[in-house]
């Protein structure tokens, strides 16, 4: 089960407690899968009992539960249109998750931690593939910007939580994930998952044809999240230290690509259409995943494979739709 062995065990999750914030999310329900591989006990709390904006409640929570190790896969997650029409929900939830998170865990004597982020830390104009150290290089996208601000900071509190305290708080940044238990929601999907009920919709409707946003042109790079939570399993084992990792495939693919893939894996035969009116974004978008290859961890599961499983689970009702 174990990928990338190169490295030495630096935290044994044997016997630990593990909390996984955001455990029914895209990336949290695939590390909560890929955890139970793993002799450890896996925490958990609906955002019924544990609202992680709320400082004091979850500070509580982490104090009585004292989780060994925790993953951030909590946030207020969403597309270009919710990003742009709600910047004061994704830029106050994502940073008080970040803060309630980070810092309660170190109160409550968490020895490790791994935040995730996401690619959008990274200037608009950053150098293709994107270092790590393009990070605050130059202006950020302005659409997605109030999360990048959070998620920015996330990597800052690990990194100054390290510096003063030693604490062995680590971040790392995933490329766009698609996968089981996605969010469908027409405002709140990320392209994947929108794409995928498009086609379907397509399919059922005998629709002569499916409209995809742009020209189809732009390159984006996909990961499916049980890579992702592989990979966090990877660096919460074996890596400790202050500079955040990238994660992702290394390989991008054109938007018109990706979408024939998704019509494929679907089974939809009708034409593709691409609505040039709608805005195209940034021509290219993939993340240098050199240092986590050097390390030893590298993505495995193929798109079409990956894409399959996501469709099987939709099917099956067990996306989201919010
Ligand atoms: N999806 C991507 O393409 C992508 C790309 C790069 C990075 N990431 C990273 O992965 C993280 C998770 O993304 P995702 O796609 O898995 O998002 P998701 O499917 O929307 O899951 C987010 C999770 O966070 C929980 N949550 C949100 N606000 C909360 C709150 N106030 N209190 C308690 N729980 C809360 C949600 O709970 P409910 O289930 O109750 O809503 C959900 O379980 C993001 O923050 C980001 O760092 C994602």
């Amino acid at each position: 089960m174990e990928r990338g062995l190169a490295q030495p065990l630096l935290f044994d999750l044997r016997g630990k407690r593990v909390y996984v914030a955001g455990h029914n999310g895209l990336a949290g329900s695939a590390i909560v899968r890929r955890l139970a591989g793993e002799a450890c006990e896996i925490l958990t709390a609906p955002r019924q009992t544990l609202d992680l904006t709320q400082q004091a409640d979850t500070e509580r929570w982490l104090v009585q539960h004292k989780p060994d190790a925790v993953i951030i896969a909590a946030g207020h997650v969403g597309g270009i249109y919710a990003n742009d029409a709600y910047p004061a929900d994704f830029i106050t939830d994502n940073l008080a998750i970040g803060l309630n998170l980070i810092r309660g865990a170190h109160r409550a004597g968490a020895k490790k931690l791994l935040a995730l982020g996401s690619s959008c830390i990274y200037p608009k104009l950053a150098p293709q593939p994107m270092p790590e150290d393009a990070l605050l290089t130059g202006p950020l996208e302005p659409t997605n910007e109030w999360y990048a601000v959070a998620k920015i900071a996330a990597i800052k509190l690990c990194e100054a939580y390290r510096k003063q305290h030693g604490a062995d708080f680590i971040s790392a940044m995933p490329t766009n994930l698609y996968g089981r238990g996605d969010n469908y929601h027409a405002d709140n999907s990320h392209v994947p998952a929108a794409l995928l009920r498009r086609f379907h919709d397509g399919k059922v409707s005998n629709a002569a044809a499916v409209t995809v946003w742009g020209t189809g042109k732009p390159r984006r790079e996909f990961l499916c999240a049980d890579d992702l939570a592989d990979a966090c399993v990877f660096l919460m084992k074996h890596y400790s230290a202050p500079e955040f990792l990238n994660i992702g495939t290394g390989q991008d693919i054109s938007v018109a690509d990706f979408a024939a893939e998704v019509a494929r894996v679907v089974g939809y035969r009708g034409a593709i259409a691409f609505d040039t009116t709608r805005p195209d974004g940034p021509p290219q978008k993939l993340l240098d995943v050199s240092k986590l290859n050097r390390l030893g961890w590298s993505a495995k599961i193929p798109l079409h494979d990956g894409l399959a499983a996501a469709y099987a689970d939709f099917l099956a009702g067990g996306g989201r739709s919010r």
